[in-house]
Parts: C-alpha cells; structure tokens; sequence
C-alpha cells in the first residue's frame, strides 16, 4: 500500500520525504490555506521535492472553469494529479482531462455509488473520507471495503485512496480493507512508527552492550 502525505508544509514534506517512505502528497484548499503559501508556488515546490503523485484541487464549480483549472494545474509538473469534486461537473472535467492523458483524484467520496460513478468517469484515484464518515458515527473502513469489492468485481482501475485519516488506526484499517493507498497527515505518519516496546528494546539493548565494552566500528 502506497503512503501519501496529506499535506501543503513544504517543511514537514521535506522533512517526512528524507525517509524514503512518501509515495506522494494530496492537498486541498484547507491545506493550501493553512500553509500561507501561493497555491501554484508551493505547488510546483512540493513536485519537485516528492518524485509520485501530487493531488492539487481545483475550486471551480461548473466544467467549462474546472476544465480550464485543471489544465492549468496538469501543466504545472509532470507529477500533479488533478483534485475534482465529486459532482456531475466534476466527473465530466475528469473524463474531459482522461482524453488529454490528465490523471485525476475524485475527492469528498461518502459512498459506494459515488465511488462506482467516479470509477466509469476514469478516476485515477478516488478519495474516500473515512475521518469524517467516523466523525457522523458511521464506519468508514466499511466503505472502503466496500468499494474494494466493487471495483475487484467489474474490473475498474480506479485506486482506492483512503483519506481523512484522524489516526494510526485509520491507516490499519485502510490497510485491511485493501486501499491501494492511503493519505496520512504528517503527525499521524510520524505516529505509525511508535511503539512502547521498541523503545524499551532499544533502551536495554544499548544498556547491555554498554557493559561489554565493545564497539563495533
Ligand atoms: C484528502 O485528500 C483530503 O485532503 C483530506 O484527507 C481531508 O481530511 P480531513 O477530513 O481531516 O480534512
């Protein structure tokens, strides 16, 4: 399963890509938002430092400047995949980019259909939100599943990339139910590698051989 990083720091994206384990970055008007950034700058920055997908999203509504807005970011780096909201606009946009060999992310996915529908209109990616299905009590890792067994059974070449991961849970169950990727917020990724007993291994382990004497250089 791929990691992306759901971020717009370029600083933590820098810092988290030096382990060798960022498979590519989403971002979305919240986070380019949060960053302070220009939106194209830091856009342009984030592909040449993370070498995989980067999600960029539009914020036009209808085709006709959806279409334009996401030319626009296609021709940015060869590394942007174009965020598109789950509408009837914006799936036309993603078949309309899918001709010019323009891939796409279909974000804000809150369902089966949805993600049946974004999968025909030839979605690279689509974007299920298991955070905030959690947040309304209802079970995002379920959705997941469930779109991993529609797509299976028809064929479609849509990636599942689970989103709106709160927890490292989250990234668990993504796992489990068979996401192709997964998009972390940076706290989060730092947080998968924890573990009480690996520290307290490390810590006896040094604490003994500091009573050998050696060194092994
Ligand atoms: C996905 O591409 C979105 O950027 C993101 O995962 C949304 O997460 P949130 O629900 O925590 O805002």
């Amino acid at each position: 399963m791929r990691m992306f990083l759901d971020s717009a720091d370029f600083d933590e994206i820098r810092e988290l890509n030096a382990t060798g384990l960022v498979d590519g970055i989403t971002t979305n008007p919240t986070l380019i938002a949060n960053s302070g950034k220009d939106f194209i700058e830091v856009t342009k920055a984030i592909c040449d430092e993370v070498d995989g997908p980067v999600s960029a999203e539009v914020v036009a509504t209808d085709y006709e400047a959806m279409v334009k807005e996401g030319k626009k970011l296609a021709a940015l780096h060869k590394n942007v995949v174009v965020k598109l909201p789950l509408t009837f606009d914006g799936l036309r946009t993603c078949q309309r980019l899918a001709r010019d060999a323009i891939r796409s992310n279909v974000t804000l996915c809150f369902s089966c259909n949805q993600a049946l529908l974004a999968a025909k209109a030839g979605a690279t990616f689509i974007s299920p939100f298991v955070g905030r299905l959690d947040d309304c009590n209802l079970d995002g890792s379920e959705l997941i599943e469930q779109i991993r067994a529609i797509y299976d059974q028809y064929g479609f070449a849509t990636q599942i990339l689970a989103a709106s991961i709160r927890t490292a849970n989250h990234v668990t169950e993504a796992a489990l139910a068979g996401a192709d990727a997964v998009t972390i917020p940076p706290a989060v990724f730092r947080q998968l590698i924890k573990h009480p007993l690996t520290d307290a291994g490390i810590d006896a382990f040094l604490a003994d051989w500091k009573k050998t004497g050696q060194s092994i250089l």
